[in-house]
Formats: C-alpha cells, sequence, structure tokens
C-alpha cells in the first residue's frame, strides 16, 4: 500500500473532461468524461490516480478520506479573461445604460475605461493589492481555480508595471494561479488623444519591451474595436508585440464587426475574446489560426445586448469555444463562472455539458495550461470543485447563488 496525502471516495459523479489534450471543438464539447462511483488519490497536490472505490482503497492509505457520496466533483473553473485590478467601481454607468446610454456613448463622454484611471494611477501598490485581493477570493469561493488577469487601467509604463507587480502578489499569495497580460492598449489615455502615434510608440518602445525585460506578463493583449484601437493599428501593435517575444490575445468585435477576428487568425493569436459581433470569414479566420474563441456573454448581457456571440455557429465550424468572466468595473462586474454558465446555455444555445467545458478544459487551453489544468487526470493539479446538486446539468438550471460548496486547490481545501 502506498500512502497518499487524501482520497476521496465514492463520488457521486466525476466530471473528468477526459480526453485530447488540445481544445476540444464540435462534438467533443459535449463529451465530459462522466464517471459514478469512484475515487481519486492524491499526492503533493497532483492526482495520483483514478479508478473504482475497491481499487483505490487496495492500493493507498491516506491521511485525510473525503466522503463524496453527496458530490458531483469536477475541475475548479478556469476564468480565462478578466480586469480585476482597479480602485472605484461603476454602478454609475450601470444606471446609465438602463436610461438608455450606450456603453461607446459612456466612453466616447469620457466615461468608460478612462473614468478608472485616474485612480489606478494614484493608487499605491498595496492598495491595489488589498482591494483586488477581496475581488479573487471571492472568486475562489465561487469556484474558480485559475484566472487570467490584466493591466489597462494604468496607461502609463510605471502605471501599468504596478498593476503587474499587483498581479504577480496575488499569484504568490492567494491559493490560486494567475496568468499575466499586459493591456497597455486597453484605451488611448486622455493626454495622447490628439497624438496617437506617441502613445503607440511609448508602447513599443518602451512600455512592452520593459514589460517584457521584467519578465511580468506572458501575453499582450489590446481592445480591437471601431472606437478604441482600429485594425491597422492592432496589426502594428500585436505585430511589435510577437517581435518581443509576447504571446497575443485580443478584445476582438465586441460590438462592431470590423475584422478583428480575422486579425487574430492572421497573427495566430492564442485567443480572440467577446467576438459579439463576430463575421463567418472571422471563424473562419480563427479556426484556420489555432485561435480559440473566448465568449463573455455576461458582458453583452450587462451592455443589455440584443445579440449575442454565435457559439452555435462557432461549435458547428469545429472552431473550439471558451467562456470567461470579463470581470471589471464598467462594462461587466461579474465574478461567478457559474453566472456565466448559465448565460451561454439560455442566449448562445450552447448546452450545459458545452458551456461546462468552454469553463474549465476549453478556458485552460485558451490559457495554455491544458498541461496542468483543466481536467481531472493523472498528473493534473488537484484543482477540484465540490457541488452538493444532483447532477452537473443543475449548475446552469440553479442560478443567482453559489452551487460550490468545497473548493480545492493543489490538493488542500481553501473553501
Ligand atoms: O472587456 N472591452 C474592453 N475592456 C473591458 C471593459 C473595461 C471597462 O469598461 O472598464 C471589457 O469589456
Ligand atoms: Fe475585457
Amino acid at each position: 500500500m502506498k500512502s497518499v496525502d487524501t482520497i476521496i471516495y465514492d463520488i457521486k459523479e466525476l466530471v473528468s473532461m477526459e480526453g485530447p489534450n488540445r481544445a476540444r471543438f464540435g462534438k467533443e464539447m459535449s463529451e465530459l468524461g462522466l464517471k459514478h462511483g469512484v475515487s481519486i488519490a492524491i499526492h503533493d497536490g497532483k492526482i495520483l490516480d483514478i479508478a473504482e472505490n475497491e481499487t483505490i482503497k487496495k492500493a493507498y492509505i491516506a491521511r485525510d478520506f473525503i466522503d463524496a457520496s453527496d458530490y458531483v466533483v469536477m475541475p475548479g473553473f478556469v476564468d480565462p479573461h478578466t480586469h480585476p485590478i482597479f480602485v472605484n467601481t461603476r454602478e454609475n454607468e450601470f444606471e446609465m445604460r438602463i436610461m438608455g446610454k450606450t456603453y461607446v456613448e459612456i466612453s466616447k463622454a469620457g466615461g468608460g475605461i478612462l473614468s478608472s484611471i485616474k485612480a489606478v494611477r494614484e493608487a499605491s501598490e498595496d492598495e491595489l493589492f488589498e482591494l483586488a485581493k477581496e475581488r479573487v477570493l471571492k472568486m475562489i469561493e465561487y469556484g474558480t481555480t485559475t484566472i487570467e488577469a490584466k493591466s489597462g487601467y494604468g496607461l502609463t509604463t510605471e502605471s501599468e508595471i504596478k498593476m503587474l507587480k499587483v498581479i504577480r502578489r496575488l499569484q504568490h499569495e492567494l491559493p490560486i494561479d494567475i496568468v499575466s497580460t499586459l493591456m497597455g492598449a486597453h484605451e488611448i489615455p486622455q493626454e495622447y488623444r490628439d497624438n496617437r502615434e506617441a502613445y503607440i510608440k511609448l508602447m513599443e518602445e518602451e512600455m512592452m519591451p520593459e514589460v517584457m525585460r521584467q519578465g511580468l506578463a506572458e501575453y499582450v493583449d489590446i481592445f480591437t474595436e471601431a472606437h478604441v484601437y482600429g485594425i491597422e493599428e492592432s496589426r502594428r501593435i500585436l505585430r511589435k508585440a510577437k517581435e518581443l517575444g509576447f504571446k497575443i490575445r485580443m478584445h476582438a468585435d465586441e460590438i462592431e464587426a470590423i475584422g478583428g477576428a480575422e486579425l487574430a487568425g492572421e497573427l495566430g493569436a492564442i485567443s480572440a475574446d467577446h467576438l459579439g459581433a463576430c463575421s463567418d470569414e472571422g471563424i473562419l479566420a480563427m479556426k484556420e489560426g489555432g485561435t480559440i474563441a473566448t465568449l463573455l456573454p455576461a458582458t453583452l448581457f450587462s451592455l443589455r445586448a440584443k445579440s449575442y456571440a454565435r457559439a452555435r455557429d462557432m461549435i458547428e465550424k469545429q472552431l473550439p469555444v471558451a467562456i470567461a468572466s470579463d470581470y471589471n468595473p464598467g462594462s461587466c462586474n461579474c465574478d461567478s463562472m457559474q453566472f456565466v454558465i448559465t448565460l451561454s446555455c439560455l442566449k448562445m444555445g450552447m448546452t450545459p455539458a458545452e458551456a461546462i467545458c468552454a469553463a474549465t478544459f476549453n478556458a485552460a487551453c485558451s490559457i495554455e495550461r491544458n498541461n496542468l489544468i483543466g481536467s481531472v487526470e493523472k498528473g493534473k493539479q488537484a484543482d477540484l470543485i465540490f457541488l452538493k446538486i444532483p447532477s452537473y446539468r443543475f449548475i446552469p438550471y440553479h442560478f443567482g447563488s453559489n452551487s460550490v460548496d468545497k473548493v480545492m486547490k493543489k490538493g488542500v481545501f481553501v473553501k
């Protein structure tokens, strides 16, 4: 008998997500690798074995035994698109949208991203850390065990670096994995409104090289949209990012189809996100470029959009789909992947199984962590969530409250 840290036994329903180690597409997105009445042996934060209850019982002795006969157990949610570093919330804009203003109108009138900049520039790293910490702890409560987090509310080299250092500190101090993205191209700062070229040069010649030198971000992201960065500017900035050694992701075709998805495919972006207005050509280009479509239905919900990203067409055209919260102070103050799963079903017609694949394994692929997380398979990190519900189908069906009872990160219960 081998001794291990933990055995989780008699699992009512295990959503294993086992399958090929690459983003799942088409019909694969419906295959959750369900298992019933099995046990998992965990050691050193990793999944050592998964087998029938009797087999595990005979092979291992554990320090902790956890009875999971009442639980659905599944991989922790992976949220591959968040903006959790900010100071002030913007519920005033929420109210303005209710009164009929659009996101773009509010942005053009000086609200939007720009209204988050001043406070972030003035805040100390410690202040930003304390604020973000509370938010990230809440995400963990809701079952998220890995996130991607972006800078983008500073828009100077110094303040973007400050945000990225906060992200690094969150990764070190909280029981969550965080993948870091530089988003200096989230907006054009006010002081460069009449000289966009100078800000783009600053990103190219100072901000991106310095962030790379300090090893503070893995990806560069950009807000490619008619009122922010157009296609030519985006191509230029992202090419430079690649040249410097960053991998790229994009906010593409959220509101208008200006060719953002096509550009993502052309440049081999790892992920193109939003895609509320993405064209057929865009879907094709992403598929050809190996780009994952990361859809953010909670944002369009919060913007009161009439239509959503065409998840069904994407799945039918064999394009891998992931989903994320887009948690941010403006367009989407949502920290719950459970709610995002519900919206993916109700607003984009994804089945519960497809939405769960998109929120776990494909989300892990969207941030290139599928070797480590996103499924419950031998050798993977023991990032697991426990839900006292009848089956996985209950997750989207029951919304507005938290169905996650326990959260395990690298083999340790953190909720
Ligand atoms: O993903 N689209 C760009 N960025 C965010 C909005 C951020 C904000 O409004 O502060 C988003 O929706
Ligand atoms: Fe975003």
